[in-house]
Formats: C-alpha cells, structure tokens, sequence
C-alpha cells in the first residue's frame, strides 16, 4: 500500500537522515547568508563541485556587505566555471539590495525572500526553513523524485503545471516542529538513497510503502520528457595579439555569458570557415591581417548549455601594429596582459583554450 501523507513519512525520512547525512558546512548554520550562498551554488552544480565554491565565497565576502561591495568581475571570476551566469549577477545584485534596502539583514518571510531577484520558490523556501524555520516546503530535483516513487505521482516533473501538484504534497508533509530537518532529509535521501539510477531499494526505510517499488515502476518514476535539442552555434574566436598582450572584450546583455571577457567572434553557420568569408568579415570590421601569421587551434572546443551547443574555433593572429581607435570603439576590445586576464572572468571554453595555446599557464 502507497502511503498516505502523514507523520510517519517525515518521521521514517528524519530518522534516516540522522543515520546517513554528510557533514557539511551550510548545515551548521542558520546564517540566511551562508544558507542563500550555498543554495545558490548547489542549483547549479552537485555538492562535491560545490563545496569549494562555496568555501572560495564565504572566504572573500564573509557578509552580505562583503559580497554587496564587491566589483563585479571578481564576483564572476569567482562563479567561473559554475555556469548560468547570470544566477552570479543576480546573486551580486540582491546583495547590494539586502544592504541597501533591507539593512543587511535578509527577510524572514517565505513571501518576503521571493521577491528578491533570482530567489524562486526552491531558494526562498530554503532560506525561510534552513534559517527560520517556517513550515514551507522546497521543492527540487531530489524532492520530485522521491514524491513520485513514494506516492505514485505519475505527472511530468518537467511540465511547470506539475509543480502545484508536487508543491500540495510536500507541504502536507512538512511538519511544523522539524520543517528545516525535514526538507534537509527529503533532499538528502533523493541524492544518495534514492538516487536517480540504481536507487537503494534493498535497504530503504519506505520500501514496503515506496508506490513505484511495490508496482515494479522505480526506472518508470518520476517520469520525465524529454527536452528539446540543443541549438547549434558555431563560434569562431579571433585571437589577436600584440606584444605579447591579447585584445578581449566583455560580453554584453542578450545573449550567453553576460558580463564574461572573450576573444572578437564570428558566429557562422558550419564549423567551418571559407577563408574569403572570414577575410571579409574582418575587413568589415576594420581589422587587416596577414594571413602568414595564422596559429589555427588544431581542436575545436565544445560547450554544452541547456539549450544550445556550441562549438568554438581559435584563430590567433601576431598583429604588427596596434588595433586602431575606430576598430577600438566599434569592437570594443581592449588590450590586456595575460596576467590581468588571469583575473577575468572568462566563459570555460575560453579558459581552456588560453591554457592549450600556453597563454594562461597556471588555471
Ligand atoms: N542540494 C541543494 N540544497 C542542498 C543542501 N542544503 N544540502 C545538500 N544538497 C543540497
């Protein structure tokens, strides 16, 4: 028989949790700073990739003032390699507002966190449960999973309609004296009891109640569809350079990696390049080249996002001359030493070629 919401559930779920939880550090505080840092980060990455970035933040900005008064580019060069980027300017930018507008002190009102900027329903109830303890439930990946083995909810966790669904249930769940070690306890076992493939059913608690085991379902649930294909890009980086100094530019709004420093790109079509085509679109731009000069990357470099997939190509050029100012204002690229483009923020396909190419050698 399925279970029924009721205490028995939280009660099975907290008493595994005290058995097999992992230590780890946003769990010894109730600091809705550190609590909304560390929630931050683990949207967008697993806790073993997390936990340095987490530890890399509390160390440089220890208050929400530290973080709020921080230049943007060291914030992001913080977040390199997270991804989703603008999840860091958000995060930069509801700091400036608790400082300014809430006089560094977080809200302590599920309704109250939600408006701020990049605080969704998941991290709003993270923080008021965590560091409050107001009886609201989150809802995530884990938290969806185990909702629908246990009690057989066979909607599409990846259709929004659904979440109302996930949402009623969990906060019949969550009980009022325990709601922050409870929603630990949920997301905990769906990340290593319950776990998306080969899930522990030989030695879990709610197995004999668990819907999807006694129905043979556990590979069928949650169910799932699939998303669309990615989009393909292909990118191709210009990579001048002169004196030993690489013009970048920063990225701006509309379109990926906002506010992260690349090369002058060419965005075709294909992979590959008619050198009458790329001559021309240099041209437009004002840039003369000798093609003599030419260090072609020898790979191409691959990004995968969730809606597109790109695939990046490096052409690098010894210029003779300095870029002129027209070209300067037009493209926007500045000239930088490689040592100050350590300190940039840079999409990780950009890192990795600075590496390859021997520019950047200590990342
Ligand atoms: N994933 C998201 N939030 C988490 C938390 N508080 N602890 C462990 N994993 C998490």
């Amino acid at each position: 028989m399925a279970f029924t919401p009721n205490k028995h559930f939280a009660q099975a779920l907290i008493k595994w949790y005290h058995q097999h939880k992992r230590t780890l550090p946003w769990r010894e505080t109730t600091n809705p700073y550190y609590i909304w840092l560390s929630e931050v980060i683990l949207q967008q990455t697993r806790v073993a990739q997390g936990l340095p970035y987490y530890q890399n933040f509390v160390e440089n900005y220890p208050t929400v003032q530290d973080l709020a008064a921080a230049p943007q580019d060291e914030v992001l060069r913080l977040w390199q390699g997270l991804g989703y980027y603008s999840r860091a300017r958000n995060m930069h930018h509801t700091a400036q507002l608790v400082v300014e507008k809430y006089g560094g002190q977080f809200p302590g009102k599920y309704e109250e966190l939600l408006k701020l900027k990049g605080v969704g329903s998941y991290t709003a109830a993270a923080i008021a449960s965590f560091a409050f303890k107001e009886q609201v439930a989150v809802l995530d990946g884990n938290v969806f999973r185990v909702l629908s083995r246990v009690f057989g909810l066979t909607e599409d966790i990846a259709a929004p309609a659904s979440r109302k669904v996930f949402q009623k249930l969990a906060d019949e769940l969550v009980p009022a004296d325990e709601p922050d070690t409870f929603n630990q306890a949920i997301m905990e076992f769906g990340a290593i009891q319950c776990t998306p493939v080969m899930p522990d059913c030989l030695f879990c608690p709610l197995q004999q109640s668990c819907f999807a085991f006694n129905h043979g379902m556990v590979q069928e649930l949650p169910v799932k569809s699939k998303a669309k294909a990615a989009r393909p890009r292909f990118f191709h980086y210009i990579v001048l350079e002169f004196d030993g100094a690489y013009y970048l530019r920063k990225r701006l709004e509309g379109d990926i990696w906002q506010g992260l420093y690349d090369f002058y790109l060419f965005e075709s079509g294909s992979k590959d390049l008619a050198y009458e085509t790329f001559m021309q679109e240099l041209s437009g731009a004002g840039i003369e080249l000798d093609k003599t000069q030419a260090i072609y990357s020898f790979k191409d470099y691959k990004h995968i996002l969730s809606h597109q997939k790109i695939t990046a190509r490096f052409y690098h050029f010894k210029l003779k001359n300095r870029l002129k100012e027209e070209v300067l204002q037009e493209s926007r690229l500045v000239l930088y030493s490689p040592e100050k483009i350590d300190e940039l923020p840079k999409p990780v396909l950009i890192s990795n070629y600075l590496k390859d190419a021997k520019i950047l050698v200590h990342l």
